[in-house]
């Protein structure tokens, strides 16, 4: 079979489960497997298949088909231009999150500002805030936390393939609670739980394949990130940020909660593409 003829019945027979995307989906199947872009497969189109690319092509629709998101099924994701290992030891990084990271990014001090500026990465995941703001900043130090140790794990795997472990530690627990009572930190940087238990907005492929522990936090959906704010307020510089995202309609909660802890200033909550309230930047007073 041609690579043109494999890329049309892929593309119907992942119809039923991506819809619109099925085309672009197949794309990444493919490509992924012959390590190229849909621009290389277009030009390769009268080509034949290797069968060995056909058969794991076959194996990955026959995933997908399960409802599986596709991150899972091809084991990797793209994420502020690194290539992640990705498994169900951990959230699917999103594009909303690329973000956060660059007004993470934008609230460190300037390089040589001060020596080593260090962050914190609050339930890091597979890593990708972490890994993705080491590799953006050179002289950042930052620490990725994370309650779940499969998880941690996922993150540490990320770190070796990147090369990124003399600058990017690793450490279990619950939010900053293993962190000394002292201001050491620049940046606190997160991506917490927010979802609502029962949010009827929320995918069937996300509750089906995703880890619970990475999207629900307690009944009004801001319990961790509130743990965090306080927490905040002594391991945090004075005039170090916390940088978050926050889920659908939280923004005033969180306006609401910050205005009762004169330590802040005056929060920012940034809209992502889809125009939703999503990135909170606040910074501690000086
Ligand atoms: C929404 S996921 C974010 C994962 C990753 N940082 C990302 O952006 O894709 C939240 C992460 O926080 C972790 N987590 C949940 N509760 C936590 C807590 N109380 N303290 C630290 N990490 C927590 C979860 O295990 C999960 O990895």
């Amino acid at each position: 079979m041609t690579i043109g003829e494999i890329r049309r019945q892929t593309t119907a027979r992942l119809r039923p489960v991506a819809g619109d995307l099925a085309a672009l989906e197949g794309d990444r199947m493919l490509g992924f497997l012959m390590n190229c872009g849909p621009t290389e497969l277009t030009l390769r189109a009268g080509n034949a298949i290797q069968s060995a690319d056909e058969e794991k092509l076959a194996t990955f629709v026959a995933d997908r088909l399960t409802g599986r998101p596709l991150a899972y099924v091809i084991g990797h994701v793209e994420f502020y231009g690194l290539d992640l290992l990705c498994d169900p030891r951990a959230l699917i990084p999103r594009p909303e999150t690329e973000e956060l990271v660059a007004a993470a990014l934008d609230c460190l001090p300037e390089p040589r500002s001060v020596i080593r500026p260090l962050a914190v990465d609050i339930g890091t995941g597979s890593g990708n805030i972490a890994l993705a703001m080491a590799n953006q900043r050179p002289d950042l130090h930052i620490i990725g936390t994370d309650i779940d140790r499969q998880a941690l794990i996922l993150a540490d795997e990320n770190r070796r393939r990147l090369d990124l472990g003399t600058r990017v530690q690793l450490v279990g627990g619950r939010s900053l609670t293993m962190f000394r009572p002292a201001a050491i930190f620049d940046l606190i940087v997160s991506n917490p739980p927010y979802v609502v238990p029962g949010d009827p907005n929320l995918d069937r492929s996300v509750v089906d394949f995703e880890p619970h522990v990475a999207l629900f936090a307690g009944p009004s959906g801001l319990e961790i990130l509130f743990e965090l704010l306080v927490g905040a307020e002594i391991l945090l510089k004075p005039g170090g940020w916390v940088v978050s995202e926050i889920g659908f309609g939280q923004g005033n909660e969180i306006r609401d909660f910050l205005r009762t802890r004169p330590i802040w200033g005056d929060p920012v909550i940034h809209r992502d593409l889809a125009y939703i309230e999503r990135i909170l930047t606040v910074q501690r007073r000086r």
